[in-house]
């Protein structure tokens, strides 16, 4: 029988049930990999505990308060889902107490809650931290970092990705904490959606220079749910240009766009690749199709493969079938637990240094967007 990886889980909201979930189904994966068991919940909403004790008979610790948890000897490794404010103290608190975090990102409300957290994990070398981002997981989003590691698409030309939401363009919808500056933090849809957009490109090598952004807050107030209104404002839209170089110092550009307001968005996920010999493009709107060009003569053709089920880590399911979203969850988690269990991984989760660059990037789009100017990184400090 694999080794079990004893879990607290601190959260217990919308994707604390996401872990649950996996959890449930671990029996999925038919690769050699460590089994998470959840033993402790804490949450302050005595519902979203109850979820888990109703559904985990493994349970043991139910609690509102996330040190007890961490001075359980019988937990090795915490996952933590809690509102952006929180992230410094609690994240810091997790990694000094000795449990291994998949923490959420952006990995702290600012640049220097980050900060703190990575000085936490400086002091803990033995603790392994990773910050969760599941996208990268779908098959056909793997091919095209395949196709990146091998080099097909030659001299890089435009790397392009997003992650697009159009909800809020319903201005009766309500506000909650992740429309609040002072629990979301300033860094508004960029913290909420970057991380998802940079995995891809950072984990590579592909690294920003400087950037000039584009931020848009547009819905200035949103109803309280309580039959007032109030101000909104965080940023709804964001769009950062860069000056990108990879590995070898080859220069060229860079587009994240994090959007609240996009039109017929629905958890719009997208990579797009050009260069010179090949391009490649994923869009979790089309989740089975790797899309690439072929050469014809002096032209290029747009070619898609239907990739089927296909992941990086082995399972059940017939590589005939379809892939979604909790199915990249599962490849996320499996992932993580390899990393946790001292072993290699091809593609693994987003890592502290890359919340570092994550940081220093929105921290600059922030400054750019006020001075109307393209701010290198290397100011950010
Ligand atoms: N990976 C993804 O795709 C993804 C998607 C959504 C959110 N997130 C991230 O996950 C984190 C949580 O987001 P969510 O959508 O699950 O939020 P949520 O609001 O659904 O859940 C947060 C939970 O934290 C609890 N909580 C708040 N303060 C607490 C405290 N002081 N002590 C104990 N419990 C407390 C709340 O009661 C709630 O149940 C955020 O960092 C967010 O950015 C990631």
């Amino acid at each position: 029988m694999s080794k079990k990886i004893r879990f607290g889980i601190i959260g217990c909201g919308l994707m604390g049930r996401e872990f649950g979930s996996a959890v449930a189904r671990w029996c999925h994966l038919t690769e050699e990999v460590a089994k998470p068991e959840i033993v402790g919940v804490c949450d302050r909403n005595t519902t979203a505990t109850a979820w888990f004790t109703d559904n985990f008979d493994t349970v043991r610790y139910v609690t509102d308060d996330y040190k007890e948890l961490l001075q359980k000897e019988d937990i090795d490794a915490i996952y933590c889902a809690l509102p952006h404010n929180l992230h410094a103290k609690v994240y810091s608190d997790i990694i000094r107490a000795g449990k291994h975090l998949l923490g959420e990102k952006p990995f702290g409300i600012d640049f220097e809650a980050n900060a703190e957290i990575l000085k936490a994990i400086e002091e803990n070398p033995d603790v392994i931290v990773r910050c969760a981002s599941e996208f990268p997981f779908f098959p056909a989003c793997q091919e095209l970092i395949r196709w990146i590691k091998e080099d097909k698409f030659g001299k890089i030309i435009e790397v392009r990705a997003g992650f697009k939401h159009s909800s809020d363009m319903d201005l009766t919808k309500p506000i909650n904490w992740k429309r609040m500056i002072e629990i979301n933090g300033e860094y508004g849809c960029m913290g909420d959606l970057g991380i998802h957009t940079q995995h891809v490109p950072f984990h590579v090598g592909w690294t920003p220079k400087n950037v000039y952004a584009v931020l848009s807050n547009i819905a200035t107030q949103r109803p309280d749910g309580k039959g007032g209104v109030v101000p909104c404002k965080t940023w709804d839209n964001a769009t950062l240009v860069c000056d990108a170089t990879d590995k070898k110092g080859n220069e060229f550009a860079m587009v994240f766009e994090t959007k609240r307001m996009s039109p017929g968005s629905t958890d719009e996920w997208y990579i797009e690749v050009d260069g010179l010999d090949a391009s490649a493009k994923f869009n979790s709107n089309d989740p089975n199709a790797f899309m690439y060009t072929q050469a014809v003569g002096k032209e290029q053709a747009w070619c898609r493969l239907n990739i089927g089920y296909k992941p990086q880590f082995k399972t059940i399911t017939g590589g005939i079938f379809e892939f979604g979203f909790t199915d990249a969850i599962l490849q996320m988690w499996c992932s993580f637990m390899k990393e946790v269990s001292g072993e290699e991984v091809a593609f693994g989760c987003f890592t502290p240094e890359e919340t570092l660059l994550s940081h220093k990037l929105l921290t600059a789009a922030l400054k750019s967007n006020k001075e109307k100017r393209v701010v290198v990184l290397d100011e950010v400090k």
